[in-house]
């Protein structure tokens, strides 16, 4: 039977700008059905209760949004969340090298891909942007775990040939042929979409480069996501192995990696011509302020990049982040921007993690939104939980301070539901296997 859900729907109908409180593009529809089609998308949102042949599912005062969109996230990475006391270059070779490199065991990729999928549904993710390992099987697993929840997925196996330990390492001609195998057999399997996953460019020889460059002309439709300009000594670390290159993302226009499918984490040490850049190609930076602040790294300038027409999500940067929650990685957000003078909205913030990040990976209309004919990848929030936000929620005077108060007091305790292509995936408190 066909399901359908009473809830306050929240979504948007365009980008309500950084500091608009009362944005005409939010989309508050309090007491609404969302009605679910039999293929897993939404078929329509109405005030009435649907007849006889819809199961009706009641969670009224529940709050219903698109499950969020995490753009960036290192599936293998769990096992090395909280680590402490070092920036990113000491953080990727003390903890996260030799963590990565227990993926070469596909058993190990398997139960990690399975826990990281689960998580990602318990914290109100619907939808990432993934780095798995340098192995193939990481991919497999990976890919075979959202396939098996039917998860919008966009993973690649990662690139690196050089400065990374013997057990991390590929080659040009391997990872190529490697590669070509991988679109093959899952870009456009279901909903997964191979992305071509160049570590950053300390990681990669000019000759890796130019041939992630070549896969992505002979693949249109494929994305591309890397890392650039986290961090101070990262940057110039890449000044003197790229000597030529005007700067570090110049090293990967230089290669044809920026593309309107490409995602860029971090983007902290860019400059008016980067950001140019990434506006001409159409490139989105995945902002990842809770790892940002974690590993010491810097301070985004999102007005910065928005002013230069520059697509901008939001993404946890789990291990570097420090939790998987969207809600959590908003707030972190909020502060960082907060620091700069700018004060964000709840609106700007939860649209940069649904329809925002849909937009800018060309996924408008697909998810993101509770649009119909969307996929139905829906969550249903508590919106406070605990005599704290409870008392906070009762009295807010309006919607915004209200959703506000939900994004900074909230977290993945209070979700209820998660649902992907029209089936329940996680449920608080069940046994995600049962
Ligand atoms: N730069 C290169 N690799 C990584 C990584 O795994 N995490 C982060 N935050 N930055 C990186
Ligand atoms: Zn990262």
């Amino acid at each position: 039977m066909k399901t359908a859900i009473l809830a306050d729907l929240l979504d948007f109908t365009g980008d309500p700008g950084l500091a608009d409180r009362a944005s005409p593009h939010v989309r508050w529809r309090p007491a609404h059905w969302l009605l679910i089609d039999d293929d897993g998308r939404i078929a329509a949102v109405q005030a009435e209760a649907p007849g006889d042949d819809w199961q009706k599912i009641d969670h009224s005062g529940r709050l219903l949004m698109p499950g969020f969109i995490d753009t960036h996230v290192h599936c293998p990475q769990v096992d090395v969340i909280a680590s402490w006391g070092t920036e990113l270059l000491d953080w990727l070779n003390t903890y996260t090298f030799p963590a990565e490199a227990r993926h070469a065991d596909p058993a190990v990729a398997q139960v990690a891909a399975d826990l990281f999928t689960d998580a990602l549904l318990a914290h109100g993710t619907t939808a990432a942007v993934v780095f798995p390992t340098v192995h193939v099987a990481s991919v497999e697993a990976l890919f075979t775990a959202a396939s098996q929840r039917g998860m919008q997925m966009v993973a690649g196996k990662v690139l690196m040939d050089r400065h990374a330990p013997d057990n991390l390492r590929d080659d040009v001609a391997g990872a190529e042929v490697d590669c070509r195998a991988l679109i093959a057999r899952w870009h456009g399997r279901g909903r997964n979409r191979y992305a071509v996953t160049p570590r950053f460019a300390a990681t990669s020889t000019p000759e890796q480069l130019a041939m992630a460059g070549r896969l992505l002309a002979d693949h249109p439709g494929v994305y591309m996501q890397t890392h650039v300009a986290e961090n101070r000594a990262e940057v110039a670390w890449i000044a003197e192995l790229f000597p030529q290159a005007r700067s570090y993302l110049d090293v990967y226009a230089h290669h044809g990696l920026l593309t309107e499918r490409a995602v860029l984490a971090h983007g902290i040490w860019l400059d008016d011509t980067d950001r140019a850049l990434l506006h001409d190609s159409g490139a989105q930076i995945a902002f990842c302020p809770s790892s940002n602040l974690f590993l010491g790294s810097g301070l985004f300038g999102w007005q910065q990049a928005v002013a230069a027409g520059v697509h901008v999500s939001m993404a946890s940067d789990v291990g570097g982040g420090t939790s998987l929650s969207m809600l959590r990685t908003l707030l972190d957000g909020y502060k960082v921007q907060a620091l700069a003078g700018n004060r964000l909205t709840a609106w700007a913030l939860l649209h940069a993690a649904t329809r925002g990040a849909a937009q800018a990976l060309r996924l408008g209309g697909q998810i993101g939104t509770l649009d119909v004919g969307a996929m139905a990848d829906l969550c249903l929030w508590d919106v406070a939980v605990g005599p704290v936000a409870q008392r906070r929620d009762a009295l807010a005077r309006e919607l915004h301070e209200r959703l506000f108060a939900w994004v900074t007091l909230g977290d993945e305790r209070n979700l209820a539901e998660t649902w992907v292509a029209g089936v329940r995936r996680y449920r608080r408190g069940a046994d995600p296997r049962a």
